[in-house]
């Protein structure tokens, strides 16, 4: 500056200066609603195990579930996803912990989970009060679709009673009379059991023997010496994931398969064949879903599952596919907006799932009502029989939706 007036280079900087600022303010504003508009992304909270007898279960709902929001390029209705997972370790003691934290701490806007039946009677008794929405992609508990029920809670899986129920009937049309039930003790292994007696019972059968094993235990030893000592017609188990596994080894090395038949719901031969190997060919059992289930929209996932996650599809799989279906189907009808519930509840409530499993719709308390199939294992599948009870719904005892 010379006597006070700017020299041109100077005034030219300043010139600079300031249509640089005008540049960057204009920038700002043209970018500002652009940022404003973008909608924040739906959190889902996964509450599962990755950890300890039921991790590879809660890995094989995780990767379906994001298969399907990646088949809609990452977004649902519109709304991009993020995850947050919280490790259940299929524990019920910390599930209350844990279901708080996703809610309270982590604000997430759906739940999905948990496998565990213990985990899930915790879990809900902090959702339905929250009024989270829920989507429970496993665990079985009763109470959660009785009981528990709640507009907010909704389970893409399956009663435990549901796929143990049809196998008393099969069992004792074949002429076997006697049985022995063996599984953990705890929600899930009682009402499976529960569910295959009611059933065996009403067509002639009866229970010689119900035996135990706390969860997660897998010394099988002295429960085997005495399925051999009594020799009954057939023994019935509820069993998944690594004690799945054991089981069915233990079950053959005792020496047992030729001579007492061993049945169960199909979570005993699901996601566990390669682990299982010959130990587990021929074995008999009822789910909702089976390996060879030729429908086209079984085919494509299985492929895409298989592509994705670097193994077989199972029921689990199945589960957590289907879940990210409903809540995509809840979110389509609000058109994303993750706060009008009454929307989101109302299309979820009256979805028409298509399912690897066959399409299958939701009975009032929120439960699938699906086909359970009688299965066996051929090499690694889960080969589909047919179907041993048609659209079978749970009783939903105690439900009153509010
Ligand atoms: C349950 O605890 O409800 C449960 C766990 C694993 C299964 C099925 C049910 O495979």
């Amino acid at each position: 500056m010379t006597n006070g007036k700017p020299t041109s280079a100077q005034s030219r900087r300043r010139f600079l200066k300031t249509a640089a600022g005008a540049a960057t303010l204009a920038a700002s504003a043209l970018h500002a609603p652009t940022i404003l508009a973008q909608p924040s992304k739906v959190k889902v909270g996964f509450l599962l195990p990755y950890t300890g007898t039921y991790a590879q279960l809660g890995k094989a709902i995780t990767d379906a579930f994001k298969l399907h929001v990646d088949e809609h390029g990452g977004r649902l209705a519109g709304r991009a996803i993020e995850y947050v997972q919280v490790d259940s370790e299929a524990n019920p003691a910390k599930a209350t912990d844990n279901t708080n934290r996703l809610v309270n701490l982590e604000k997430v806007d759906v739940i999905v989970g948990p496998v565990h039946s213990g985990v899930a009677v915790a879990m809900v008794r902090v959702t339905r009060e929250s009024g989270t929405l829920t989507i429970d992609p496993n665990a079985g508990a009763g109470v959660v679709t009785g009981a528990l029920c709640a507009p907010n809670v909704f389970r893409t899986s399956f009663s435990n009673w549901q796929p143990s129920y049809p196998m008393g009937k099969v069992l004792a049309e074949r002429g076997m009379k006697k049985a022995v039930t063996l599984t953990w003790k705890y929600a899930a292994g009682e009402e499976a059991i529960g569910g295959f007696v009611e059933n065996f019972k009403a067509h002639g059968g009866s229970i010689v023997k119900d035996l135990w094993v706390p969860f997660p235990k897998v010394e099988f030893q002295s429960l085997l010496t005495e399925i051999a000592s009594i020799k009954p017609d057939a023994v019935f188990v509820f069993f998944a994931g690594g004690g799945a596994v054991k089981f069915v080894k233990d079950y053959a090395a005792a020496g047992l398969r030729n001579s007492v038949p061993l049945f169960g719901s199909g979570f005993l031969t699901d996601g566990t064949l390669k682990a299982q190997g010959d130990a587990a060919q021929g074995l008999e059992t009822t789910l909702h879903y089976g390996d060879s289930l030729i429908l086209p929209k079984n085919l494509a996932f299985r492929e895409m599952y298989a592509k994705a996650a670097g193994r077989e599809a199972d029921v689990y799989a199945v589960q957590g596919y289907d879940a990210a279906q409903l809540l995509r189907i809840g979110l389509e009808a609000a058109n994303g907006d993750v706060k009008a519930q009454k929307k989101m509840i109302g299309a979820m409530e009256s979805a028409e799932i298509d399912s690897p499993r066959g399409k299958f719709t939701l009975s009032k308390a929120h439960n699938p009502i699906q086909d359970i199939y009688l299965r066996k294992v051929v090499g690694m599948e889960n080969k589909v029989e047919g179907v041993a009870h048609k659209a079978l719904a749970d009783p939903a005892t105690g439900c009153k939706m509010a």
